[in-house]
C-alpha cells in the first residue's frame, strides 16, 4: 500500500502547485425525467455525470470522480481514523478552493455560529454577539447556519455565546466546512470528495437531531437547507397507490409544508415541531406527526425518493426501482444510507381537529395522591384516545419536592368537533372532578389542519447545554393488565417524584393497512405512549460530574422504564445518545438486515452518525471525555 500512498501525495502535491485557474463548475443540465411518478426538480436536472467529469483532469478525477472509476485514495484512512484537520492527508489550500470552484462557489468554511462573542475572532462584534445571545434558543437561528445545531453539548460546546470575550472559542466539533447546497451536482462532488480523500462527511439539514448526528469534528457537511422546492401531485399513479401525494426538497420544514397544505386543502404527515425537517432526518428516522394515530408514521407517507448513493451516483428509489434500498431507507436513520435530495409522500385529505390545553397541579385543595389519580385516571384512557385517532402531547413537571404540574399542551383531536372532543375525555374530566382537582380546559375546533396546529404547537426552546434527554416507546402491552400499567405508572411516577420532568406522546403509529412496509423500529407500531426525560447540571459542573450524572440517568432512572417493556425499544430521533445496545432499542428486529444493507450500499463507510446503522464500528475521541462530536472518527 505505501507506493500508492506516495502516488496519491505527489497527486496532492501537484494539485497544490497548480493554480486551480481553468476548472470550471462541473456539472451538466440533464432532462427532469424520472420513474419516480414526479418531474426531477430544478436542482435536481443539474447533476454530476461521465460528461461533467470529462473536463476534469486525471488528478482532479481522483478526488471527485465516482466510486469505481476514481482511484480509491482510502489508503489515507490506513491509521484507521478519518482525514483529520491537521493531518497530513488534509486537503491544502488549493485543493479547497478547486472543490469550491468546482461546486460554483458554494463552500463555506465554518465560523462557529456566536463566534461574534469571541475577540479572538475577526468577527468579533458586540452587537452581532447580543442577536446571536438573545436568539440563542430559537430553532430557526440555527437552521439558518450551515454548521449550527441545536444540541451544543454534542458539538462539544467550544463556542456559546459569552460576555467574556477573552473567553475560548474553537470550530470544536462543528463540521470543517460545508456546501450550500442549490443543486444534486454539488452534493455528489461533497460525496465523491469526502469518500475519494478520506474525510468525514455529516448531512446537515436543520440541526435538530438530538444525538450530534448533524455535526462532526473535521467533517465536510453538506447543507441541504436551500432544497426548499415543493410540488403537489393531485393524482399521483403507482403500482402501490393513486392518488393526491407532495414532492418535498430535503430542506422543506414542518411549517412550509403545513402552509402548503392549508394553501392547497391537503393534510400532510410531519411532526409537531415547527422548524423540524419534514425530508430530511425526520421522514428517514420514522418521524411521529400529530396525524400519526391516523395514518402511521411519516416514513410509511413516502412513495420516493431521489438519492445520492455512497459512489456518488444519483439514483431514484421506489418499490420498484430498489425495494431493499426502498424499505431501509424509510425509517432505518438519516446519515446512513445516502443523501436524499427530494422525497414524494402521500398527503391525505383536508380535515379538522379540536386542540385542548389546560393544567392541573397539586395546591392547597389537591393532595399529592390526588393528582397522581388525576394522571393514573388519564393513563387509562391511552387506548381509547389513540385508537380514536388522537394524539396528546402533555408534560409532568416536578416543581417542589412534594408538588407537581400536568401541562396538557396541546391534546390534539384530529377529525373531532368540539362535541366529539368532550365526549370522548369526558369520563377522565369527571374522574378529576370526582377527585377534586381543579382545571379549566381551553379547547377550540379549527377546520383544517394547518390552523390547529399553529395554535397547538408554539416554537420550541432549543439549544440548551446542560441536559440529556432518554425516552421509551411504551407498547399496548403494559395496558393489557392492570399489574403492568401498575409498573409503568409506578415507573413514571418515581422518575418524576425524583425529579426528571416527563413530556410524553399519547398515540399511536401503526402501518395503514395496504401500505408497504418498511424499516421504523418496530417498537413504534404497538405503542401507546413515546415518553420523553431529561437530566440536567449545573454549568459550572466537571466533564467528570456531567459524565457520572449521564450514567446514573441512563442505566438507573431509564434502566426503571426499559424494565417495564423489556422488548420494547427508544425512537432513534428522540432519545439518549448512550442508550445501551442501541440496535435492539432503535432497530428491534430490523436491525440484522438493515446492518447487511448498510455493508452493500455504503461499503466504504462514507457515512457515519452516532447510533447510526453500522457505528458501532466507529468512535469519535471525544477531547472532553463525554459523546460529543469534537475529536477525531476512529475505527474501533
Ligand atoms: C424542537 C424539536 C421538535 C421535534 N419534533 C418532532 C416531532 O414532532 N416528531 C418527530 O418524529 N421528531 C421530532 N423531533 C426530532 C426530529 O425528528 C429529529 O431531530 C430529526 O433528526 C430532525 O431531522 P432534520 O433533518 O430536521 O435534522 P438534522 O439534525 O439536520 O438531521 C438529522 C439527521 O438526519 C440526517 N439527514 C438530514 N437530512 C438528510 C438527507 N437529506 N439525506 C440523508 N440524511 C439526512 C443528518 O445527517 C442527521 O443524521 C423534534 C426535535 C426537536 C429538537
Ligand atoms: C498530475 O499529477 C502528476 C503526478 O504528480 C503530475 O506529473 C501532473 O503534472 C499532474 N497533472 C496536472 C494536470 O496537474
Ligand atoms: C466510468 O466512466 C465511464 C465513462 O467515463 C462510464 O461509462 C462507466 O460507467 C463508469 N464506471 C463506473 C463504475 O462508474
Ligand atoms: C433575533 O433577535 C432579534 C431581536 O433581538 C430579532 O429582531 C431577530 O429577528 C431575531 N433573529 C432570528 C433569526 O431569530
Ligand atoms: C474570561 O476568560 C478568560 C480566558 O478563559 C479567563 O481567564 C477569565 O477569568 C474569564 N473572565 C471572567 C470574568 O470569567
Ligand atoms: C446559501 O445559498 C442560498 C441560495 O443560493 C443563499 O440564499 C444563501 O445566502 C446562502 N447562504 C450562505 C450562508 O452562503
Ligand atoms: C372522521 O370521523 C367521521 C365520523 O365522525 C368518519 O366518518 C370519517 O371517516 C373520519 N374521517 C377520517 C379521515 O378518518
Ligand atoms: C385559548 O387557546 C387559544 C389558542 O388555541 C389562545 O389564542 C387563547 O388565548 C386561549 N384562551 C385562554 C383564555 O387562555
Ligand atoms: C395496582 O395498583 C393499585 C393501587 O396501588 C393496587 O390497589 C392494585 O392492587 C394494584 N394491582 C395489581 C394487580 O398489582
Amino acid at each position: 500500500m505505501a507506493p500508492r500512498s506516495v502516488l496519491v501525495g505527489a497527486l496532492l502535491s501537484a494539485l497544490a502547485l497548480a493554480a486551480p485557474a481553468e476548472a470550471a463548475v462541473a456539472a451538466e443540465k440533464v432532462a427532469p425525467v424520472s420513474q419516480a411518478g414526479a418531474p426531477l426538480f430544478p436542482s435536481e436536472t443539474v447533476q454530476l455525470t461521465n460528461v461533467a467529469l470529462s473536463n476534469l483532469d486525471a488528478n482532479q478525477s481522483a478526488l471527485f470522480g465516482f466510486a469505481g472509476n476514481a482511484s480509491s485514495l482510502s489508503a489515507r484512512t490506513q491509521s484507521g481514523c478519518k482525514v483529520y484537520p491537521g493531518d497530513f492527508w488534509w486537503p491544502s489550500h488549493w485543493v479547497w478552493s478547486l472543490f469550491d470552484e468546482l461546486l460554483g462557489g458554494a463552500l463555506i468554511k465554518t465560523v462557529p455560529l456566536a463566534a461574534s462573542c469571541y475577540n479572538s475572532w475577526p468577527e468579533y462584534d458586540a452587537t452581532e454577539c447580543e442577536t446571536v445571545t438573545d436568539n440563542w434558543t430559537n430553532s430557526n437561528l440555527h437552521a439558518a447556519d450551515a454548521a449550527s445545531v441545536m444540541w451544543p453539548l454534542f458539538e462539544g460546546r467550544t463556542c456559546l455565546p459569552t460576555t467574556n470575550a477573552s473567553a475560548s472559542c474553537t470550530v470544536g466539533g462543528y463540521s470543517s466546512y460545508a456546501v450550500n447546497v442549490t443543486n444534486v451536482a454539488q452534493i455528489q462532488l461533497a460525496v465523491n470528495f469526502a469518500r475519494n480523500a478520506g474525510l468525514r462527511l455529516v448531512v446537515k439539514n436543520t440541526g435538530h437531531d438530538f444525538s450530534g448526528k448533524s455535526t462532526g469534528a473535521g467533517a465536510l457537511g453538506i447543507w441541504t437547507h436551500h432544497l426548499k422546492e415543493i410540488d403537489y401531485i393531485e393524482n399521483y399513479q403507482s403500482s402501490s397507490y393513486q392518488g393526491p401525494a407532495v414532492k418535498m426538497g430535503a430542506g422543506v420544514q414542518a411549517f412550509e409544508i403545513y402552509e402548503k397544505g392549508k394553501e392547497l386543502g391537503f393534510t400532510a404527515v410531519g411532526g409537531e415541531g415547527r422548524t423540524v425537517g419534514v425530508a430530511g432526518g425526520y421522514v428517514l428516522g420514522g418521524g411521529h406527526s400529530p396525524m400519526s394515530s391516523m395514518y402511521g408514521l411519516a416514513a410509511d407517507q413516502v412513495l420516493a425518493m431521489e438519492v445520492v448513493l455512497a459512489n456518488g451516483r444519483f439514483v431514484t428509489v421506489t418499490e420498484e426501482s430498489d425495494p431493499d434500498l426502498f424499505w431501509a431507507i424509510r425509517g432505518g436513520g438519516g446519515g446512513t444510507f445516502g443523501v436524499v435530495t427530494s422525497v414524494i409522500s402521500r398527503v391525505h385529505p383536508k380535515v379538522g381537529a379540536t386542540v385542548s390545553t389546560f393544567s392541573f397541579s397539586t395546591g392547597t385543595d389537591v393532595s399529592v395522591d390526588a393528582f397522581w389519580a388525576g394522571v393514573r385516571s388519564y393513563m387509562e384512557r391511552f387506548p381509547a384516545h389513540a385508537d380514536a385517532g388522537t394524539y396528546a402531547y402533555f408534560w409532568i413537571i416536578a416543581t417542589g419536592p412534594n408538588s407537581f404540574l400536568f401541562l396538557m399542551n396541546p391534546f390534539f383531536a384530529v377529525n373531532h368537533t368540539l362535541a366529539q372532543y368532550n365526549a370522548l375525555v369526558q369520563p377522565w374530566y369527571n374522574d378529576l372532578e370526582a377527585l377534586g382537582i381543579p382545571f379549566t380546559p381551553n379547547s377550540t375546533y379549527y377546520d383544517n389542519f394547518y390552523d390547529a396546529w399553529s395554535a397547538g404547537f408554539p416554537l420550541e426552546t432549543v439549544a440548551l447545554s446542560t441536559m440529556l434527554t432518554g425516552s421509551r416507546l411504551f407498547p399496548r402491552a403494559n395496558w393489557e393488565s392492570e399489574s403492568s400499567l401498575n409498573a409503568t405508572f409506578d415507573a413514571l411516577r418515581s422518575t418524576i417524584s425524583a425529579g426528571y420532568n416527563v413530556l410524553a406522546f399519547n398515540m399511536k403509529a401503526e402501518l395503514p393497512t395496504g401500505y408497504t412496509p418498511n424499516s421504523a423500529n418496530p417498537a413504534f407500531r404497538t405503542t401507546l405512549m413515546h415518553a420523553i426525560t431529561s437530566t440536567s447540571w449545573d454549568a459550572d459542573a466537571t466533564n467528570a460530574e456531567i459524565k457520572s450524572n449521564m450514567d446514573y440517568f441512563t442505566n438507573t432512572i431509564l434502566g426503571q422504564w426499559r424494565a417495564t417493556c423489556p422488548d420494547a425499544g427508544a425512537y432513534m430521533s428522540e432519545s439518549d445518545i448512550l442508550e445501551p445496545n442501541f440496535q435492539q432499542a432503535f432497530y428491534g428486529s430490523n436491525y440484522a438486515r438493515l446492518y447487511q444493507l448498510k455493508q452493500r450500499y455504503d461499503p466504504t463507510s462514507l457515512f457515519y452518525a452516532p447510533t447510526a446503522v453500522g457505528s458501532e464500528h466507529w468512535v469519535v475521541k471525544s477531547e472532553d471525555g463525554l459523546p460529543d462530536q469534537n475529536g477525531r472518527l476512529c475505527r474501533v
